[in-house]
């Protein structure tokens, strides 16, 4: 990469509405600006106060040690119980009685969860796991979807010192088989099946597929939730599997949570990396527990008793670890969770959620919300969203189009929005604004928080100045990050430590550039940022051109190889309602408005107009298949597609537009 300013960037840099936090927001925020400052004094003294908001049965005697970096120990000789802190704490400081958890089913059965309840629900499946053998250090993988027993089932192995493997629901038995093997899993918890747009689809019959021969695992837990409304009968293997209900009901709710270490593992989640088999991502109890509970507390302004919060991602992602189970529980939060997709059975169903439950803080994804304006305002409108005080975003480079939408059309024109930029391997949002306190500037994450420090830097590992841009870095330790990647040291040190292993950083792998105040903009993987005539363009950038103009619902933009300028722009757009059947001239006026917006080098060289984009499950645009079209290969692996066919409707509907 380049660090010079490219011209390319500019339109980054002239973004010039700001939106400060009202005075009132402000006056009441959990984080106020001081916490820079005192963080800046002494980082460890800041996390140390951070970790004290938790419960420890044996306070830490060292905040961190990194004498063996880059494998790191937070709160070193400290012990606590992870679910205790979650749960029993609540109840016993008389909060038994407050709702949890507003569950909310697809089919529109509802349960509500006090944490009382919760504790009483976690001790019994704690209970049962002991009785099945499951010991501290065994690992519980759990395939199931967004339905209480999810959590209960994360809690119950954080308070028994077991490791939980969350697999997404969607995932396939092969990616579900190999997730198993590599941890050596003993036990799985899933469902007999699940609620998906309306129907009931097996689940256990895909688990049996999956564990066919599989040597680690000795019992799976079935949790019964589609019963009768799933066709067939659920597959069984007696003596192997046992039904959830049949198990874990007839334990006892007593259950005493023992302390562990700090550095005690807490749970793998694997994520994909660059090569086919996926990373173990490792995290422990202490450190992580502390930057969920102060992120959520921060970042969210949330509080305790008043808040009605919902974090829409599913279990199955890191944002579901964090910011459903262990943040928001640490933190006393009562939360919506959803089990079903968001137009079952109807566009507006999380509008209504809202509604129905008051919900003040709503944490998504900018391909939702991307969604959501292509469906219409005029859906939102409908309802009551009054009750929301602070958006949030996670996952990729929210445009500022989507900002803007999201601001006016759910937010009132009144909320903060955070667009939190972080990671599986960090564990905790890392660079987000402060809602009290940043002035928010659409599409940019900003700063790091208190506590974090994070550079943009060139090949060199030379910070960038203001309007340059480089490679992302986390400089310093931070008590949530990742511990290892399981069972694969090497592997952990070569993927994040060994492009600046003198200076001792960690490499994210996202571009980043700051702006002309110093505010951060990340701009997609590395392998996201193209190269055009030796100018580097980012994917995103062109992106949000694209869905700036009023025609175009989603974009997806990918760098193909080009004789003569190195990569050129290809782009693939999913037009709005009454212009999906455009012609030549709409594409035309479409590569004019982004060269328009960011300047003739960005000027795409070709537009496909497409019905859908290829996705991974968690929504994430798969590039790597889009560069395959756009270099008339044959389309590579599509097994993380989110819908497998999506692939087959592009290469049928193509109609494109070409070179001037
Ligand atoms: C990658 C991490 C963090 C939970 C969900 C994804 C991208 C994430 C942002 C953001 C720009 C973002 C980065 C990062 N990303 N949040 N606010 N702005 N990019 O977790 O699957 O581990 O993906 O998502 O590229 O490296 P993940």
């Amino acid at each position: 990469m380049t660090t010079e300013q490219s011209p390319t960037l500019d339109n980054l840099l002239t973004e010039s509405r700001s939106f400060p936090p009202s005075p009132e927001f402000a006056a009441a925020a959990n984080a106020t600006a001081d916490w820079y400052t005192e963080a800046d004094a002494d980082r460890e003294a800041f996390w140390a106060k951070q970790a004290e908001r938790l419960h420890w049965d044996t306070k830490w005697t060292q905040v961190l040690d990194w004498s063996n970096a880059p494998f790191a120990k937070w709160f070193v000789g400290g012990k606590l119980n992870v679910a205790y802190n979650c749960v029993d704490r609540h109840v016993e400081a008389g909060h038994g009685d407050q709702v949890a958890i507003h569950w909310v089913g697809e089919p529109g059965d509802t349960r509500d969860i006090t944490y009382a309840q919760l504790k009483d629900e976690v001790s019994k499946a704690a209970n049962g796991l002991l009785s099945l053998g499951v010991t501290a250090g065994d690992r519980v993988a759990i395939q199931l979807q967004m339905i209480p027993e999810a959590i209960v089932s994360m809690l119950a192995c954080a308070r028994i010192g077991a490791l939980h493997s969350v697999v997404f629901g969607g995932f396939s038995p092969s990616a579900l088989r190999q997730r198993v093997d590599d941890a050596d899993a003993k036990v799985v918890i899933t469902s007999d099946g699940q609620y998906r747009r309306g129907k009931a689809a097996p689940m256990k019959a895909n688990v049996d597929e999956a564990l066919d021969g599989a040597q680690s695992v000795e019992k799976v837990i079935v949790v019964r939730r589609t019963g009768d409304d799933l066709e067939g009968d659920v597959p069984w293997s007696d003596g192997r599997d046992i039904w959830w209900h049949e198990l874990i009901d007839a334990q006892s709710a007593d259950h005493k949570p023992e302390a562990f270490d700090s550095e005690h593992p807490l749970y793998i989640l694997y994520t994909s990396g660059t090569t086919g088999k996926p990373k173990g991502i490792l995290h422990t109890s202490g450190g992580y527990l502390t930057q969920a509970a102060y992120t959520h507390n921060a970042v969210f302004d949330h509080k305790p008793g008043q808040d009605v919060y919902w974090c829409t991602a599913d279990i199955g992602w890191v944002t579901g670890h964090s910011y459903i189970v262990y943040g928001p529980l640490a933190n006393r939060a009562t939360q919506v969770v959803y089990e079903g997709t968001p137009n079952t059975p109807h566009e507006g169903r999380h509008w209504e959620i809202i509604q129905k439950y008051k919900v003040s803080i709503y944490y998504t994804a900018p391909t939702l919300i991307r969604t959501f304006m292509k469906w219409g305002a005029e859906i939102p409108a409908k309802y009551d969203l009054s009750s929301l005080r602070l958006l949030g975003s996670v996952g990729e480079p929210i445009n500022p189009e989507a900002w803007m939408w999201f601001r006016e059309n759910i937010g009132g024109g009144n909320c903060p929005i955070v667009d939190t930029w972080w990671q599986t391997e960090t564990g905790a949002i890392m660079i987000s604004p402060l809602p009290g306190v940043t002035h928010a500037k659409p599409g940019s994450a900003q700063r790091p928080l208190p506590g974090v420090s994070a550079k943009v830097v060139d090949d060199t590992a030379t910070e960038v100045g203001n309007g340059g841009g480089g490679y992302l870095v986390l400089d310093k330790p931070w008590p949530s990050m990742l511990r290892g990647i399981w069972g694969d040291d090497e592997r952990f040190k070569d993927t994040y430590w060994s492009r600046f292993a003198e200076q001792g950083f960690y490499f994210a792998g996202d571009g980043a550039k700051y702006d002309n105040d110093g505010d951060i903009w990340l701009l997609g993987r590395v392998d996201d940022v193209m190269n055009v005539s030796g100018h580097r363009i980012s994917t995103t950038e062109v992106e949000s051109a694209l869905v700036s103009h009023p025609t175009v619902a989603e974009a997806a933009v990918v760098g193909a190889s080009d004789p003569t300028t190195g990569q050129g722009i290809v782009a693939f757009v999913i037009l709005r309602g009454d212009a999906a059947k455009a012609g030549d001239e709409a594409i035309q006026e479409l590569r004019n408005h982004v060269a328009k917006e960011i300047g003739p080098i960005a000027k795409p060289r070709q537009i496909m107009v497409v019905p859908e984009l290829p996705k991974t499950r968690s929504g994430k645009i798969m590039r790597r298949l889009l560069r395959d079209v756009a270099e008339n290969r044959e389309v590579g692996d599509v097994t993380t597609l989110a819908d497998s066919t999506v692939m087959d409707q592009i290469s049928k509907g193509l109609s494109s537009g070409s070179d001037d």
